[in-house]
């Protein structure tokens, strides 16, 4: 039996809305600091500020043993990549994905920044990305199906010439960062379980510009595409509810 997804009342979405609301401050400051010669370790010590001055606990760090606050993916990385003294350089694009927890339940997020002048192609993928996040959250409505989401995502990014990356996938969350349901992001409408209001999820579009293939460097962490093309990462901790979908970690 699948595990039970479990259900917040609109108290414990109320808690994680603010758990969001932190998450969208913190990563807002770090887009306003993307700019060539910024180090991905510049950008961690600033998350790690942020997230003491609000009184938060940063999700990653500890998770798994991941030393750090951020993933900073660069270019070909999937995701978690670590924050290192590698400066941004014009041209690349940079995933920054973050969580945090207050009072006891967690926000994530991520989005994909061009650092300067990017080519078209990288500009192409990231928007795309960006507006498959959309969809994907249109698609989080009570009375639903997951796949619904899933399907929402890679029927809009596959007929762009991009790929879905399948070994990562979004997740429910609450008390913990990963709680059941997985969401992929290749699906078919109509299948998976029925969306419930309370259910909250985490939606992340991980999109490549060429095959879906990835495989993780030797440091247990880095994702990277197999044939070392761009890829972008979004990403929205969203609940379902009466009202429609929910964006925790909207600004
Ligand atoms: N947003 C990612 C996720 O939900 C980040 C996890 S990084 C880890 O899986 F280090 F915490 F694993
Ligand atoms: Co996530």
């Amino acid at each position: 039996m699948k595990e039970a997804i479990i259900l917040k009342s609109p108290d414990e979405i109320e808690t994680m809305r603010r758990a969001g609301a932190v998450v969208a401050e913190v990563l807002e400051v770090l887009k306003e600091n993307i700019r060539p010669g910024v180090t991905t370790l510049d950008l961690e010590k600033i998350a790690e500020e942020l997230t003491k001055a609000r009184k938060a606990s940063p999700a990653f760090k500890g998770y798994r043993g991941y030393p750090f606050c951020l993933c900073t993916s660069i270019n070909s990385e999937v995701v978690h990549g670590m924050p290192s003294k590698r400066a941004l350089k014009e041209g690349d694009i940079v995933s920054v994905d973050y969580g945090a927890r207050v009072d006891g339940f967690y926000g994530d997020a991520a989005f994909t920044a061009p650092v300067g002048k990017v080519s078209e192609e990288a500009s192409r993928l990231v928007r795309v990305t960006a507006q498959s996040l959309a969809k994907a959250i249109e698609a989080a409505q009570e009375g639903n199906r997951l796949q619904d989401i899933s399907a929402a995502v890679q029927s809009h990014v596959e007929p762009e010439g991009f790929s879905v990356v399948r070994e990562f996938v979004g997740h429910g969350i609450g008390r913990e960062l990963h709680e059941p349901p997985q969401v992929p992001n290749f699906g078919i409408p109509g299948r998976g379980v029925r969306l419930k209001a309370g259910m909250v999820l985490a939606i992340e579009p991980m999109i490549n510009s060429g095959g879906w293939a990835v495989k993780v460097l030797s440091d247990g962490w880095t994702a990277v595409t197999a044939d070392g093309k761009l890829s972008a990462h979004f990403e929205h901790t969203v609940a379902i509810t009466p009202g429609g979908p929910l964006v925790l970690t909207a600004i």
